[in-house]
């Protein structure tokens, strides 16, 4: 099994879009094994977005990222770094497909609803920045053999 990092940003949680989300991913059949509401600083931010700090939108990312909650969570499947991707949908919420969560829910790149690794070593990352071993709940779902 795979995990991947996965952040609702705090245009998601302003707009009441954490059950809608969060339900997409329960429902597709990825298993949720951490769970939390937070703030991130702009330290967390920077460490974060780290490969980004000489983009031009760098300096409005983190104050995006840093100007409310954010709900993150660790996902687990079946190749579920690209799994949850897909489901995210384009960077730029106006040219994401129809359907999937950006392409749903936003209009602005800088709005763009939710994060997710882009990769197993960016999962793999982020997990270590955003949850210490003891947040995360090893447990096998019963459902597991009418998901696979
Ligand atoms: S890049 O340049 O291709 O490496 O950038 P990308 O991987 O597409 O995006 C990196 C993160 O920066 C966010 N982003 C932006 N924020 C605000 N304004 C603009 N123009 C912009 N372009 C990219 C983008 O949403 C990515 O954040 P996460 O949280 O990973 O989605």
């Amino acid at each position: 099994m795979e995990r991947t990092f996965v952040m609702v940003k705090p245009d998601g949680v302003q707009r009441g879009l954490v059950g809608e989300i969060i339900g997409r991913f329960e429902r597709k059949g990825l298993q949720i094994v951490a769970l939390k509401m937070m703030r991130i600083t702009p330290e967390l931010a920077a460490r974060h977005y780290a490969e980004h700090r000489e983009k031009p939108f760098f300096k409005g990312l983190v104050e995006y990222i840093t100007s409310g909650p954010v709900v993150a969570m660790i996902l687990e499947g079946k190749d579920c770094v690209g799994v949850v991707r897909e489901m995210m949908g384009a960077t730029d919420p106006r040219k994401a497909a129809p359907g999937t969560i950006r392409g749903s829910f936003g209009m602005d790149i800088g709005r763009n609803v939710i994060h997710g690794s882009d990769s197993r070593e960016s999962a793999a990352r982020e997990i270590a920045l955003f949850f210490t071993e003891s947040e995360i709940c090893e447990y096998s779902l019963n459902l597991a053999s009418w998901i696979y």
